[in-house]
């Protein structure tokens, strides 16, 4: 613990497991106040409270977030406001993986995907650019995947939507490049996290099975952890990484350097 995120307040969607939990946990133990959004409340509440006060002065409270509602942001953003006094960062998290391909794919579950992963991004980088501007500048991290960068089979609007988290995040950057606020994006390989159950269930496929499949694809054969994905956008968003923008920061194993 150095305080690496000493003096920033952290909003991060999807917080209430998995990768967003990680990034609540490792940018508290790092000095950040830290607001949970999710849809998950009692899951949300349980990772805040597990936080507390951390040694480096880091803490984290909880708020009702649905990424698809541009009126819910403006509530987070606003409870992070008052909470806390500004807000500096944004992670981009929320997230859901759908099985589908071209022909199988349906249009629930493209709306779906689109609607939480695509424009709950821009949504939040909407939503919290302004208080960034009046703290003085800010960093926003938009978690998309290796998904977003080659493609598969079966996932044809996560594949759709992880792309345009890419590019999304790249205009932006571009477009705030002179005012302070820098926006990149994390591409995780396969994690060990709840949403690899749900989505790798649905292939009828045998958890063991897939997983020896995730396993040989991976160069360092093995799942990466929520905490090495957290690590890697807490570089982005600190003052280290102050002509970062715009970049892409792969953290998959080795799987797409193949
Ligand atoms: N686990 C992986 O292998 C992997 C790989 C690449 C990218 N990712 C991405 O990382 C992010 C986090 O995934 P995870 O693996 O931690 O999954 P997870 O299922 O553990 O967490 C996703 C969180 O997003 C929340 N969420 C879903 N819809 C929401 C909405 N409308 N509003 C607010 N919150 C909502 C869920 O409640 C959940 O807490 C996702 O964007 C995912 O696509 C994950």
């Amino acid at each position: 613990m150095t305080g690496r995120m000493e003096g920033k307040v952290v909003l991060i969607s999807g917080g209430a497991s998995g990768i967003g939990a990680a990034h609540a946990r490792v940018f508290a133990a790092e000095g950040a106040k830290v607001l949970i959004g999710d849809i998950q409340e009692a899951m949300g509440k349980e990772v805040a409270d597990g936080i507390g006060v951390t040694n480096s002065g880091g803490q984290a409270a909880f708020a009702t977030l649905d990424v698809t509602s541009e009126a819910s942001w403006a509530d987070a953003v606003r409870k992070a406001v008052s909470l806390y006094g500004k807000l500096t960062t944004l992670i981009n998290n929320a997230g859901v993986a759908i099985l589908g391909g071209l022909t199988t794919e349906t249009q629930a579950s493209w709306d779906k995907t689109i609607a939480v992963n695509q424009q709950g991004v821009w949504y939040g980088m909407r939503a919290a650019i302004p208080e960034m501007k009046k703290a003085g500048g800010g960093a926003i991290v938009n978690i998309s995947s290796v998904y977003g960068i080659i493609g598969s089979p079966d996932m044809l609007s996560y594949h759709a939507s992880k792309g345009a988290v890419r590019l999304m995040t790249k205009a932006a950057a571009l477009e705030y490049a002179t005012q302070g606020i820098r926006i990149n994006s994390v591409h995780p390989g396969i994690i060990q996290t709840p949403i690899i159950k749900t989505t790798f269930s649905s292939s009828g496929a045998p958890a063991e099975a897939v997983l020896q499949s995730i396993y040989s694809k991976t160069p360092m054969g093995r799942l990466g952890q929520p905490e090495e994905i957290a690590k890697g956008s807490l570089f982005l968003c600190s003052d280290d990484a102050s002509f970062v923008t715009g970049a892409e920061l792969v953290i998959d194993g080795g799987w797409t350097a193949q």
